[in-house]
């Protein structure tokens, strides 16, 4: 059994892996976190995916290389859908869990058949969503919308940005079928912004439905593996000496008030400055490229 706490890696273009990390801090509040936005990238779901490979490959690797991770938390679909089997390639050695879309679960639970995926471009256009359609979900139909807007008007609200109901409402509103007196009843989260708006959703939506976030089920295959390697569980994070969590932004733009506030609340500092964590691991990604 090894007794120091675990480090995990939780990785997304932006802010939406925060959601996958809330259910990691209550599956292992023991661990120690590193947090890392490529909003210098963002978002991933416009990018070509061959371009999109080479930078995730290349972010993370200046990413391992120095923060030196038990495991790596990829807590983007966009990336996960097309990254993770050359990411687990380059780095053998890490245990990489990747986030893709919930559609087993939603198609398994769906009473009316008719179930719809939210996502971004690049994650609809991906063969491995498609293929997970294929294989669990052949008895229904399932609506693919992809939403250019939705992610950004997720980071737009975290930044206490203004966000127009009429923006949100138009990007989900395809989502919502309507065919042989069958509707929508499941509609997959399949992007990690999505769930920082739940509220929203749930209040534009034009009749209730379940929304499908994977990240508790992430969250516990984390565990799971942390477990497997040998790492304690602790149950409570006071029990091993934790060091508070660290959040980088590959931009080296230091994050507004309304974020800053929104990491704290996560137990994720800015330890020596925003722009100056994000400048190191920019200067890390010029020194790996
Ligand atoms: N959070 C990312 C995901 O789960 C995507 C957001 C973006 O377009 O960068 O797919």
């Amino acid at each position: 059994m090894i007794s120091r706490a675990p480090n995990i890696l939780v990785f997304d273009s932006g802010l939406g892996g925060l959601t996958v990390h809330a259910e990691l801090l209550k599956a292992r509040p023991d661990a120690t976190y590193a947090y890392a936005a490529d909003d210098a990238a963002f978002p991933y779901g416009d990018w070509e995916p061959e371009a999109l490979t080479g930078q995730v490959v290349r972010v993370l690797g200046a990413l391992i290389a120095t923060r030196r991770p038990d495991i790596v938390v990829i807590a983007c679909n966009t990336a996960s859908t097309l990254a993770l089997p050359l990411l687990r390639a380059k780095f053998p050695e890490i245990p990489f869990v990747g986030t893709v879309p919930a559609i087993k679960p939603a198609a398994t639970a769906s009473r009316s058949r008719l179930i719809s995926v939210l996502a971004t471009p690049g994650t609809v256009a991906r063969d491995y969503t498609r293929d997970l359609i294929r294989d669990y979900a052949a008895h229904c139909d399932v609506r693919l919308v992809g939403s250019a807007r939705l992610a950004s008007l997720a980071e737009a609200r975290m930044q206490g940005v203004f966000v127009d109901d009429a923006d949100i409402a138009r990007e989900i509103m395809p989502a919502f079928v309507e065919m042989e007196g069958r509707r929508t009843d499941h509609i997959v989260l399949a992007c990690t912004h999505y769930p920082l708006l739940l509220e929203d959703l749930r209040r534009l939506a034009p009749w209730p439905v379940d929304w499908v976030d994977p990240a508790p089920a992430i969250a516990r295959r984390a565990d799971h593996l942390l477990t497997e390697a040998g790492f304690a569980h602790h149950r409570h994070a006071s029990e091993t000496r934790v060091e508070p969590g660290e959040a980088l932004f590959t931009s080296g733009a230091r994050p507004n008030h309304a974020v800053a506030r929104a990491l704290a609340a996560r137990r994720l500092g800015l330890t020596d400055g925003p722009a100056t964590a994000g400048a190191r691991l920019q200067e890390e990604r010029n020194a790996a490229q």
